[in-house]
């Protein structure tokens, strides 16, 4: 951590040079300068008491007893945290998917996303398989600018490998994408086939770009699938069954053995169970380069919520799905030794009626449990408030370790000198429940609808703009940057 002397006055705002941009302009008719005072300041790696402050959109001043300038907002921290804005490495805020859309977009999406804490979403750009990149990073980029009001940036799916898409790819990457997205799922419709995997990897090594893979055998699900339907078995209790643990386990193994072929790095995306984690330490002793995320989901809820009646399951459909309990332990261990790196949402939010779009066919839900405005006070409240997880680890999991992973850090994921001033501060003494009466998604429920939580993001800024006061978005919309990223490895 660096300090410098409390000694000097505070200079007012200027703008960044040559910063010219429409967010740039909206950004600047709000910032006069924020101080934040007293409050405890948490990293990854250090813990102390002292003030913040941010012009200019960054972070410059970090030291006791600073004095604002006439103008400059004050917000009192004391007996708070101080957080680095989150990072949520796995959200689908526009999506297309299984003959319909995710409800949000990037206005109630990141709203969501701000409210729970969360300042970086890193979002994923899928083109369909007959799509080219290009086209479909425009569609995407038609969605979020001007639309989103905290920062954000794309895992660039790669549905469809040739030497025209290989061409396309290479420009994104001169634009600032540094990841790729991979399914070994939904073969037919977004899976590649071996062959293209490998290219795609022998791409993603050359220019440094990290592979996020969600890992299940395809080829197996769909026989589950058409097996089960046949013998009648036609509910959401059957999805689990239809892509089992060792059908993860296969799909990781399979990943890691084409990243050790091609010397690519890979993201295992949200690992669910003992046996899919037990394949990425394999390959880590293997040599091979690979992390692993998991989901807030998946450390809490176990299968049983997908088995509850009157089609209520449907609402815990996902995949990979929801694990036997057992799985849970396994993943907070992991998490706590450093077996796993991050923690994310995959918020994929579909409505309870379009969930009743496979009320006759369980492969036909739509995929997805929303929770983006949820993973950081869910995790709080049963990481940190048990003593599972100390407060720097926390701050790791949910914010710096994705920023190191995705060519982010320093510029988000820790509080620093030169940092984005992306920072939350977190009431724990604040006692509340969740209900999808008061969030801020579109989706129409939550599946932890009257869970108690500990804790709340009084105050969240995005580059010094104040977004969230009290826990309630008060910012301006639409000034939410696209982050260029340079090679991770
Ligand atoms: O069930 C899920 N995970 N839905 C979102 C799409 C995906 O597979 O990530
Ligand atoms: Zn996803």
């Amino acid at each position: 951590m660096r300090f410098l002397s409390g000694l000097d006055p505070l200079t007012p705002f200027v703008q960044r040079d040559g910063d010219t941009s429409a967010a740039a302009q909206r950004n600047m008719e709000i910032q006069m300068g924020l101080l934040i005072k007293n409050g405890e300041i948490i990293t990854a790696s250090d813990r102390f008491v002292a003030d913040v402050w941010c012009e200019n959109e960054t972070i410059t001043r970090i030291d006791k007893d600073l004095v604002a300038p006439a103008g400059a907002e004050v917000i009192d921290a004391t007996g708070k945290y101080v957080f680095p804005g989150f990072i949520d490495p796995h959200t689908h805020i526009y999506l297309p998917f299984m003959g319909t859309y995710a409800v949000d977009d990037y206005e109630t999406g990141t709203i969501a996303a701000l409210c729970g804490g969360t300042t970086t979403v890193m979002d994923f750009c899928i083109p369909g398989r007959d799509e080219t990149p290009k086209s479909a990073w425009a569609t995407w980029n038609s969605k979020s600018e001007g639309k989103a009001c905290c920062d954000y940036t794309y895992h660039m799916a790669v549905t469809h490998f040739d030497q025209a898409a290989a061409a396309e790819l290479r420009e994104l990457i001169a634009k600032g994408v540094s990841s790729f997205k991979i399914f070994l799922a939904y073969a037919g419709a977004l899976g590649l086939e071996d062959d293209e995997l490998y290219q795609t990897l022998k791409l993603a090594a050359d220019a440094g770009v990290r592979v996020v893979a969600h890992c299940e055998n395809a080829c197996i699900v769909c026989n589950l699938q058409a097996e089960l339907l046949a013998a009648g078995k036609t509910g959401p209790e059957f999805h689990e069954a239809s892509r089992p643990a060792w059908v993860e386990a296969d799909g990781t193994r399979h990943f890691c053995a084409m990243l050790k072929a091609t010397g690519a790095q890979g993201y295992i995306a949200h690992l669910s169970c003992a046996e899919a984690l037990r394949e990425t330490v394999e390959a880590r002793m293997n040599g091979t380069h690979v992390a692993v995320e998991t989901l807030i989901q998946h450390l809490l809820l176990d299968s049983s919520y997908a088995e509850r009646p009157n089609f209520e399951a449907a609402k815990y459909i996902m995949s990979p799905p929801l694990r036997e309990k057992s799985n849970q332990k396994v993943l907070w261990n992991a998490l706590e030794s450093g077996l796993a790196h991050t923690i994310a949402t995959d918020h994929a939010p579909f409505t309870t009626t379009q969930k009743r779009m496979g009320i006759d066919d369980f492969t036909k839900i739509p995929n997805g449990i929303p929770s983006l405005e949820d993973r950081v006070r869910m995790f709080y409240t049963h990481g940190v408030a048990t003593g599972r997880i100390d407060l720097n680890h926390f701050v790791g999991l949910l914010s710096t370790h994705a920023a190191k992973l995705f060519g982010l850090y320093p510029r988000k994921g820790t509080i620093q000198v030169g940092s984005d001033a992306d920072l939350v501060v977190y009431d724990p003494t604040y006692e509340g429940t969740i209900s999808a009466n008061t969030q801020h998604s579109a989706v129409d429920y939550n599946v932890f609808e009257g869970w108690p939580v500990k804790g709340r993001c009084d105050m969240v800024s995005v580059r010094g703009n104040v977004q969230v006061r009290d826990g309630e978005f008060v910012g301006k919309k639409g000034i939410g940057q696209f982050l260029r990223r340079e090679r991770v490895y």
